[in-house]
This record gives C-alpha cells, sequence and structure tokens, in this order.
C-alpha cells in the first residue's frame, strides 16, 4: 500500500477562543479529498484541544504540539502522553525546531519523547531539520541523519509516526525550500531508513515537508516523489490550508 497523503497544521501559540472556533468552522466547510486519500490533522494549543476536538469534523484529527518525557507527575506546566490519551488525542508533535531552539531540547531527549509517546499509543509527527548555518557548512543530511538517528534507537516500530523534515530557515520566513531542495533531503532521510532501519519501514514511514508551505506553493513541492504530506504553520490559520489540503491529489 502506498503512503497516504498527510497535511499538519500546526497553530503553534496563537488564538483566541472565537479565533479557533472560526478557523475550524472553515476547515468544517472545506471540499477535500476523502480520508482514505488525505489524513488532516490539526495541533491547536494545548487548552484548545477539547473544544477542537469536539468542533471538528469526523474526517480531520487533532495533534499536540508537544508531551512530556515520561510518565506524569510532578512536573508542573508539563502536559503528559497519559493525559492526552486520557482525553483521546490521537496525535503528538515531537521535536519541533523552537522547541529544540529556545527550550533546548536535544536529539536525545526528543528521541526519548517519541518512545515513550508511542508507548503510550500516541502517533507522533517528529520533527528534524538543519540550520541555515548548517547548511551552508554542507552538514544538511548529517544533521537530519543525526536525529533520526536519535529517534531510531529507541524505537523499533515505525508504524505510528511521521516524519516531518522542517528547515529551520525555512519556517515562518517566507522562505520556501524548493521542490527540489526539499526532495533531495527526503531523498537523503529515505535512504537512511533504508540502510539503518529496514527497506519496509523506508518505504512505509510518511516524510513530510514543513516550511512557509501555503497554498500557491504546496502543489508543486506535493509532486515530489519523497514527499508525502506537510507540516503547515502560518498557513494553517488561514483559509488556504483547505487549498494545501488538496495539493494531495
Ligand atoms: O510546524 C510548522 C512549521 O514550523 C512551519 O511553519 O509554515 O509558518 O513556516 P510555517
Amino acid at each position: 500500500m502506498g503512503r497516504k497523503f498527510f497535511v499538519g497544521g500546526n497553530w503553534k501559540c496563537n488564538g483566541t477562543t472565537e479565533e479557533v472556533k472560526k478557523i475550524v468552522a472553515t476547515l468544517n466547510d472545506g471540499k477535500v479529498p476523502s480520508q482514505d486519500v488525505v489524513e488532516v490533522v490539526v495541533s491547536p494549543p494545548f487548552v484548545f484541544l477539547p473544544l477542537v476536538q469536539s468542533l471538528l469534523r469526523p474526517d480531520f484529527h487533532v495533534a499536540a504540539q508537544n508531551c512530556w518525557v515520561k510518565k506524569g507527575g510532578a512536573f508542573t506546566g508539563e502536559v503528559s502522553a497519559e493525559i492526552l490519551v486520557n482525553l483521546g488525542i490521537p496525535w503528538v508533535v515531537v521535536g519541533h525546531s523552537e522547541r529544540r531552539a529556545l527550550l533546548g531540547e536535544s536529539n536525545e531527549f526528543v528521541g526519548d519523547k517519541v518512545a515513550y509517546a508511542l508507548s503510550q499509543g500516541l502517533k507522533v509527527i517528529a520533527c528534524v531539520g538543519e540550520t541555515l548555518e548548517q547548511r551552508e557548512a554542507g552538514s544538511t543530511v548529517d544533521i537530519v541523519a543525526a536525529q533520526t538517528r536519535a529517534i531510531a534507537e529507541r524505537i523499533s516500530d515505525w508504524e505510528n509516526v511521521v516524519i516531518a523534515y522542517e528547515p529551520v530557515w525555512a519556517i515562518g520566513t517566507g522562505k520556501v525550500a524548493t521542490p527540489s531542495q526539499a526532495q533531495e533531503v527526503h531523498f537523503e532521510l529515505r535512504k537512511w531508513l533504508k540502510e539503518n532501519v529496514s527497506a519496509e519501514v523506508s518505504e512505509s514511514t510518511r516524510i513530510i515537508y514543513g516550511g512557509s508551505v501555503n497554498g500557491a506553493n504546496s502543489k508543486e513541492l506535493a509532486g515530489q516523489l519523497d514527499l508525502d504530506g506537510f507540516l503547515v504553520g502560518g498557513a494553517s490559520l488561514k483559509p488556504e490550508f483547505v487549498d494545501i489540503i488538496n495539493s494531495a491529489t
């Protein structure tokens, strides 16, 4: 079976109750392919998860933007995987570059989080990506391979993992990777999975792209062989998110 197209909307730290209701209403009215063709997941801030889940059309699903690295307890300000599971949240985003950069999440910490979230039954969107400095130094592939290795060393089942390749220099900058730049890294990631995990995992794991994706550039990106969807930031708050979902076909 082929890899089903996946479109994630990462709302980051945005929204009021009214804005959230409006975004959901737009999504609910959107004409998009069936869930057999495209999987759509939106990721509001934690506090809006139950609201969004209660209002969102049944063929779309929700993701948390983070979860704690181990069993919950005395960890003020954190939200555990168990809490997400209890609320019926199916997905979680782990290792977003904003958390790696601003909150010091290391490859190992992200790998531990992925493993723990999976062990609790969550599905994971695991983010990797290089900075501009790293790209200019020619180390893009080494960087994303090291980030992926820290995950691979800690998990054995990849069925519930989507890898999001998000070059840091393209996030929120309006400077999208060209289709060939994205394809090149996606190809290298898939090759890495084949050589270091298995041919089967390499074939079946979805690798999605994130970084200044919008309604105007998504179609061409979606045509790349190893690109299986998107993780969208800014444009996921706007009606054009529906156009991005439609680039699946
Ligand atoms: O998680 C999403 C990415 O950080 C992309 O954000 O679409 O605003 O560049 P952006």
